[in-house]
């Protein structure tokens, strides 16, 4: 089948590999010339764990071509894939500025062709493929027939090769009996369970989905901080909580939150949209405000280990929103430098992440230096902060953290680290929802 992608985010182009792996022949396009150029060369601007593979062998194969004019795709692909950004800002109200820019540019096609399937991968509002579909009608001529089908995506940063290929589950909306035909069958390849359903259900159960998400990340951080006042231990009480199968065993880790250019915008947009609905998701919008807490918190237990933070220097461990990508949008380690630096003007920060360096150093204030390793980071340190639990931080020795810095304080804020070892050698590990070692 012939393809187009539009939006080449880490989404859009995972989903073009995919199917051009499929054996597909898929164009994905994107209005950032740049992004195109880098992309025809073979560069994937992400770190994004087997991308590359599947889409240089896919180019190779000449099943996959990049392009960045999106006004002509419905004329060389029966099927299109939006999978353009949505960001939400502090109201919650989700831009589909960009949705709308490509679709108002898409031209007619001839009347000899098939009906256009265009297929929404963005996280949207509901209602948003009947609007799309309205658009599109009233502006092209009566010989284009074009179905809007909602098929949301569900792959998460990190993963996003795996999931596609192995998806938890594959959520057709539709209103059309044909397109839910076409789609199913395209989709028959992938393992997940195919849910066939209406647009508006495919599009709240993305954001529903999403947002249940942030509610168990917001119950478990508040139920650690619980433990931290009743003396248990919280990673044993996920344990025992998620044994259960009705609660289960992910997304119960407590620490510095959760963070990413997904579950903050879709949990805020979410409050928003049920606001002007008339059915306010009150545990959504709480399990939104716990989540900004963290990082002060965080701070203040850092002050209670720490005396004088503004004259000390304090390494953070990872910068990134969570392991396995250089994605700092929404990372808590941005809301903890700036109560960092509000809370202890003066303050010497450092900071190194494996993958997401470069990116914080365009980011990042200037009061931050970024370093190469976490050695040259902790050097000197009163005191670390483990932000992102990335593997290579567990690997760090007693004995490097006590040459290393100045004090060996570490404050584990993903429940990371060994705390147990490394408290009976003499560094101060404190960690998340547990009794600091006295
Ligand atoms: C999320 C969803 O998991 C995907 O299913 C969805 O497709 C995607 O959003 C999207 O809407 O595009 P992602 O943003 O890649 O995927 O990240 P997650 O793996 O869900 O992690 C989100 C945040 O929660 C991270 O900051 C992570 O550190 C945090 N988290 C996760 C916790 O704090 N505790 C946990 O137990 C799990």
């Amino acid at each position: 089948m012939r393809m187009a992608v539009v939006g080449a985010g880490i989404v859009g182009l995972a989903t073009g590999a995919g199917f051009a792996d499929l054996g597909h022949s898929v164009q994905c396009v994107d209005i950032d010339t740049g992004k195109i150029a880098q992309l025809s060369r073979g560069i994937i601007p992400y770190h994004e764990p087997g991308l590359e593979a599947v889409v240089v062998r896919n180019v190779s194969a000449g099943r996959l071509t990049f392009g960045h004019e999106p006004s002509r795709v419905l004329q060389e692909a029966e099927l299109v894939f939006l999978t353009v950004g949505t960001p939400s800002g502090d109201t919650g109200e989700m831009s589909l500025a960009a949705l709308w820019s490509v679709i108002d540019r898409f031209e007619a096609w001839s009347a000899s062709e098939t009906r256009r399937i265009i297929v929404i991968k963005s996280t949207v509002p509901v209602g948003t493929a009947e609007r799309a579909e309205a658009r599109l009608r009233n502006r092209l001529p009566e010989h284009c027939l074009v179905d809007v089908v909602s098929i949301p995506e569900f792959m998460r940063e990190g993963c996003a090769v795996r999931d596609f290929f192995e998806p938890t589950r594959i959520v057709i909306g539709s209103a059309n009996s044909e397109a839910t035909e076409k789609l199913t069958q395209l989709h028959q390849r992938l393992p997940g369970p195919i849910v066939a359903t209406d647009r508006r259900s495919a599009e709240l159960a993305k954001l529903a989905a999403n947002a249940c998400l942030a509610v168990k990340i917001s119950f478990a951080n508040e139920i650690a901080a619980l433990a931290e006042q009743t003396g248990a231990d919280y990673p044993s009480v996920a344990h025992s909580m998620g044994l259960d199968p009705r609660i289960g065993p992910h997304f119960l880790s407590a620490g510095l939150g959760f963070g990413g250019s997904c579950l903050p915008k879709d949990a805020r947009a979410l409050v928003r949209m049920a606001d002007e609905a008339g059915a306010p998701q009150t545990l959504v919008e709480a399990a939104v405000r716990a989540n900004a807490m963290l990082p002060l918190r965080m701070v203040r237990k850092l002050e209670a280990a720490l005396s004088d933070p503004a004259r000390r220097k304090v390494t953070l461990l990872g910068l990134a929103f969570k392991p396995g990508t250089d994605d700092m949008r929404e990372a808590p380690s941005l809301r903890l430098i700036a109560e960092l630096n509000r809370r202890h003007p003066g303050i010497t920060i450092t900071a190194y992440d494996p993958e997401a360096n470069a990116v914080a150093r365009k980011l990042l204030p200037s009061t931050v230096t970024v370093c190469d390793s976490a050695e040259e980071a902790l050097n000197g340190a009163d005191a670390a902060i483990v932000v992102t639990e990335w593997r290579e931080f567990r690997q760090i020795k007693a004995d490097d953290f006590k040459n290393w810095m100045n004090r060996p304080i570490i404050m584990d804020g993903r429940n990371a680290l060994d705390a147990a070892a490394l408290n009976a050698q003499g560094v101060v590990c404190i960690g998340v929802g547990r009794l600091p070692v006295v």
